[in-house]
């Protein structure tokens, strides 16, 4: 969705959905359900983390049949901290 003042990007899978007392805790650095050794728990900590630095947000909702991530970004970069 395009406004004058923001971007928003949609991007649905259809996986096993995420459940709802995890859903709060998937942006939490080193937060995983995979095992030892196969999931580090940082990519969404770390796409968090960029969206917001450039002024962005960034939201999950899922169901059983799949999740829905919502990138909103600042066309404009005066939106973004400089440091
Ligand atoms: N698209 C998705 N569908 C279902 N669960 C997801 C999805 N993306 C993330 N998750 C859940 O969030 C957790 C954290 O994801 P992430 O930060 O990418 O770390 P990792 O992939 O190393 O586990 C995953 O372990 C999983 O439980
Ligand atoms: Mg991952």
């Amino acid at each position: 969705m395009d406004t004058d003042d923001s971007i928003q990007l949609k991007v649905t899978d259809n996986g096993v959905g995420i459940p709802a007392d995890h859903i709060d805790r998937i942006f939490d650095p080193f937060f995983t359900t995979k095992d030892t050794g196969d999931g580090t728990g940082l990519g969404l900590y770390v796409v968090h983390a960029i969206v917001q630095r450039h002024g962005g947000e960034i939201s999950a909702e899922s169901s059983g049949s799949g999740t829905t991530f919502v990138i909103r970004m600042p066309k404009s970069a005066a939106a973004a901290p400089t440091s």
